[in-house]
């Protein structure tokens, strides 16, 4: 969902602070030219191809591999840590001035927070910057030093993500790798500074249209941020990779048979992997069928009686 045709502010009443906003009726209608309707509609086609990435649909479906969070996380700490220091470089400039909120936004000191807890004290020590997050951090810094308009849509694309679907990623993680429910290794998905979500998207958004930028200026703006998402899938695509290194029965977040109630045969998940593996364990499966049966115990029991009566016989 994105800022399209008319929206209600924080409050439920008009934001109107210049850049094309009006106020009817306690609605804020937004002109054409608004960047932040022009961001969301510009970044359309780029956001629904990254929300189709592989490592993206995987996460959503709890197959997290740790090992790849802690990468990701890895990665976002250089990209955010670039991003935040030209935020405060361009903290006063007159094109980013109004997008300044370090106490709400702000995610690399949580970002740390997680990598000491994944990789202890000496965190530091053990992460590298990956090519995908130095090219997309080398970008960032080139941005904030000679085109601070451009800044907006590296933050945009980051923050305004983060905090729409900040909250499921957070539970879906927490579950998948059985996270302490208290949050740590999650800090990245939790912005203490930030009441309502909703309400505070709506008011960045209104600060991105309150920028004094002209159109040709705002075009640029929204083709920044769909680099900014060709560089996010990047690092997805770089995780991916990393990911078909790691083993797929780890990757595999599904729970356990035997930990879950109810008939395993029934499971077409299971089916498909009793099919792949060996005729012994076949075997063993349609014993362990016949045993669960009450019939099919004595059947068997008369079975190794028989079996073993004959053994005594032989050999006697
Ligand atoms: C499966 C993955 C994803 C899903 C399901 C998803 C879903 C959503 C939804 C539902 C919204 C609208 C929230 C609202 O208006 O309140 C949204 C907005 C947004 N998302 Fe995503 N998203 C995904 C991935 C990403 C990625 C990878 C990025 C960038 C790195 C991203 C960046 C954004 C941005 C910038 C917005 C704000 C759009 C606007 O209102 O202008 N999203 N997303």
């Amino acid at each position: 969902m994105s800022a399209m045709k008319t929206e209600e502010d924080a409050n439920g009443t008009s934001t109107a602070n210049g850049g094309g906003v009006c106020a009817e009726g306690g609605v804020t209608v937004l002109s054409p030219t608004d960047l932040s309707e022009m961001l969301a509609a510009g970044t359309k086609e780029v956001h629904e191809k990254a929300e189709n990435t592989a490592f993206v649909k995987d996460f959503l479906k709890g197959r997290i591999h740790k090992e790849l969070f802690k990468l990701g996380h890895v990665a976002l700490f250089f990209t955010y840590s670039a991003m935040e220091e030209e935020i405060e470089r361009n903290k006063e400039h007159p094109q980013f001035a109004p997008l300044y909120f370090p106490h709400e936004l702000h995610r690399r000191d949580a970002l740390a927070r997680d990598l000491e807890f994944f990789y202890g004290e000496d965190w530091q020590s053990q992460i590298r910057i990956s090519p995908a997050a130095q090219r997309y951090a080398d970008r960032i810094r080139r941005v904030g030093r000679d085109q601070p308009a451009l800044l907006v849509a590296h933050a945009y694309t980051r923050y305004m993500g983060d905090l729409s679907g900040g909250q499921v990623l957070r539970k879906v993680a927490q579950r998948a790798m059985k996270l302490p429910p208290t949050g740590e290794g999650l800090n990245f998905y939790q912005f203490d500074g930030i009441h309502s979500a909703k309400a505070f998207k709506q008011l960045y958004r209104s600060r991105m249209n309150e920028l004094e930028l002209d159109t040709h200026t705002k075009r640029r703006v929204v083709e920044e941020a769909n680099l900014a998402f060709q560089f996010n899938m990047e690092i997805f695509g770089e995780l991916e990779e990393v990911g078909k290194t790691l083993q797929d029965d780890v990757l595999d977040a599904a729970p356990a048979h035997d930990e879950m109630p109810g008939d395993v045969s029934q499971c077409p998940y299971h089916a498909a992997k009793t099919a792949a593996s060996s005729g012994s364990s076949y075997v063993c499966q349609v014993a362990m069928t016949v045993l669960k049966n009450p019939s099919g115990q004595v059947l068997m029991a008369a079975w190794i009686a028989a079996l073993a009566g004959l053994a005594a016989w032989y050999f006697m």
